[in-house]
């Protein structure tokens, strides 16, 4: 019989498995990866005798390993700040009154049609490294400041440009995120437009799922739905901005849809908890926004229970609504504003989010799975949700290969 070769070997850390209830944890764990697929998930002492010899690196470790963190709603390529708006809304303006004034998203939208392709690379490149920095292996990235063929183009390029080795990354059209200023009065013909570039932009494989703004703000839930049958049509799955501000039964719509995720959910209704369930669509909390907003309206997190919807969480990284690059840190808001636990948030971040981007291969610590791994320094996994800020990180790996 041929011995297992493995690639890698951890031993000594705590293993916070998300595999059975308590964190799945086990201390003094081990975890061994062959081909960038895990092949030992367990206790130290039950690793076969001869182990060291079997694996090509054996690695001593401290800490705690978690499943690499998965951020399945950013928003983080793009160009310019927003940090006036965050002043004006200090002094009493609104994020729907600065939108309505042509601020919000299109202040945005103007930034990134005037960048370049590489321009608009490095503008976003420190976002997506502190955002790894933290522990992200897996990234959502949206569309939605370009609202033109070439710059939601540009923009899913750019975000395709930071997939590779160390990171992998989801892209998700969100032209349907504002009405640009050259359709004005003009959202039906703006709709038609962006099913219009939708086959094109995924016969360039440059989408991976398709989301819009259910919103006032933003489109309608007919003009939303005209979208999702497009992406139906093409086989794209979809999320949704649903519900942020009011209840215009975003979710249900996310859910009739088979949708992957709604996201923000804060005004949705029973009904709408009710549909997801039905359709295993995922609540993404966006704790971020929420705080920044300094909104009060809960998101329905009993209602999410009793119904069984899994919860995510993620950053919505952006430069309006959510200007925070560290998802750890939108954990740790999940915990204070929303009160999940430390082990519902480290789930939410991980196992619930890689749901909510379609990838049935990440999320948890078990043979079979992607080795993307993040090792930290803290001495009980609730300490990810405990930390403000600070450097915990110790390594991370990704298709079992070391990161940094
Ligand atoms: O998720 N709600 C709409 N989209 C973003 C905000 C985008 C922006 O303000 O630039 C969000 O909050
Ligand atoms: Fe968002």
């Amino acid at each position: 019989m041929t011995e297992p070769r493995w690639d890698g070997l951890i031993v000594g850390a705590g293993l916070a498995t998300l595999d059975g209830e308590a964190y799945g944890a086990i201390e003094d764990g081990a975890v061994a990866w062959s081909d960038g697929v895990l092949t030992f998930v367990g206790r130290r002492d039950e690793l076969p005798g001869d182990a060291a010899s079997l694996a090509d690196e054996v690695i001593e470790a401290r800490g705690w390993i978690t499943p690499g963190l998965v951020d399945c709603h950013t928003h983080a390529v793009f160009a310019g700040d927003r940090a006036v708006e965050f002043e004006m809304r200090l002094g009493g303006a609104s994020y729907e009154a600065i939108a309505r004034a042509g601020g919000g998203i299109l202040s945005t939208v103007r930034a990134v049609r005037a960048a370049d392709e590489d321009a608009l690379f490095e503008a976003s490149r420190p976002r997506v490294e502190a955002l790894m920095r933290d522990g992200v292996t897996t990234l959502e990235i949206k569309s939605g400041y370009g609202l033109d063929f070439e710059n939601e183009r540009k923009m899913l390029r750019v975000a395709r440009r930071f997939d590779g080795d160390g990171l992998t990354v989801r892209t998700t059209y969100l032209a349907a995120h504002a009405l640009p200023p050259e359709y004005a009065g003009r959202a039906d013909e703006y709709i038609d437009a962006a099913i219009d570039w939708l086959p094109r932009l995924h016969a360039e494989g440059l989408v991976d799922a398709v989301d819009a703004f259910c919103e006032g703000i933003g489109f309608s839930p007919s003009q939303t739905r005209r979208l999702f049958e497009c992406a139906r049509a093409l086989g794209l799955p979809v999320k949704l901005h649903a519900d942020q501000l009011s209840d215009l039964g975003g979710a249900s719509i996310a859910a009739e849809f088979g949708g992957l995720s709604a996201d923000h959910v804060e005004h949705t209704s029973e009904a709408g908890v009710a549909a997801m369930a039905a359709a295993g669509t995922v609540a993404v909390l966006l704790p971020g926004a929420f705080h920044v907003l300094r909104e009060t309206r809960l998101p329905p997190l009993e209602l999410f229970r009793k119904h069984g919807v899994p919860m995510a969480v993620a950053t919505d990284c952006n430069p309006g609504t959510s200007p925070l690059l560290s998802l750890r840190q939108a954990m740790q808001l999940a915990c204070t504003h929303f009160r999940l636990t430390p082990e519902d948030a480290l789930r939410g971040a991980t196992t619930h989010a890689a749901r909510a981007l379609g990838l049935a291969d990440r999320g948890v610590l078990r043979v079979g799975q992607r080795a993307d791994l993040t090792l930290w320094r803290v001495r009980h996994p609730a300490e990810l949700c405990y930390w403000l800020g600070g450097d915990l990180l110790d390594a991370s790996w990704v298709a079992g290969r070391r990161r940094s």
